[in-house]
């Protein structure tokens, strides 16, 4: 993806675009199926290839000394990817109108990294996490699963990597970024941006 470009043919005829929603706790998940084409989803790989992540975020305050392998994007780099087209999906689903980005990074997780159950927001400001998988390819046996708890923490959705697919869901709901299985050598990426009423 070129930084100065779009995320062009998102929702175009060459892609299948399919759009699955689910509720839990309140909130929802959206997952958009062809929002990007499988070229762009290469581009997109290929230009997280070429950061620099360092490991310096955690899940939370409780795992405060599990640090993740992360690329921020300063805004300068975030306006070149023209992210409008997930804004426009987001007010389809969510109906938001106006936008604050609270965060824009890209993480990255390799087979033996550890993730938590968190959340991105409270209910009381919600904010509405969109998540792209930046990878190329990712084989089903790879693993990598974002899974979706209730209150009770017991995982009730799983949504596995796949590129070109848009996944939103509300910052409240529980939920845990998926590490590959020993199996992949590939590091599982997301673009994440997440985007205040
Ligand atoms: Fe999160």
């Amino acid at each position: 993806m070129k930084t100065s470009g779009k995320l062009k043919g998102a929702g175009s005829a060459k892609n299948r675009r399919q759009v699955t929603e689910y509720q839990l706790g309140g909130g929802k998940i959206v997952v958009i199926d062809g929002f990007m084409s499988n070229a762009e989803a290469v581009t997109m790989s290929n230009y997280f290839d070429h950061k620099d992540f360092s490991r310096s975020m955690a899940d939370g305050p409780k795992t405060e000394t599990v640090k993740q392998w992360v690329f921020n994007f300063s805004k300068k780099e975030l306006k070149g990817f023209e992210e409008k087209m997930i804004r426009d999906e987001i007010t389809t689903y969510f109906g938001y109108k106006k936008f604050k980005i609270q965060t824009a990074i890209c993480n990255s997780f390799a087979y033996g990294d550890a993730s938590f159950i968190h959340v991105d927001s409270y209910k009381s400001k919600p904010c509405v996490t969109a998540l792209m998988f930046a990878n190329a390819e990712w084989k089903k046996d790879w693993g990598g699963e974002i899974m979706f708890f209730n209150d009770d923490d017991d995982a009730v959705y799983a949504v596995t990597p796949k590129p070109g697919r848009l996944l939103l869901f509300h910052g409240f709901i529980k939920h845990r970024a998926g590490v590959p299985s020993r199996h992949c050598y590939e590091s599982r990426r997301t673009f994440v941006i997440k985007y205040l009423p």
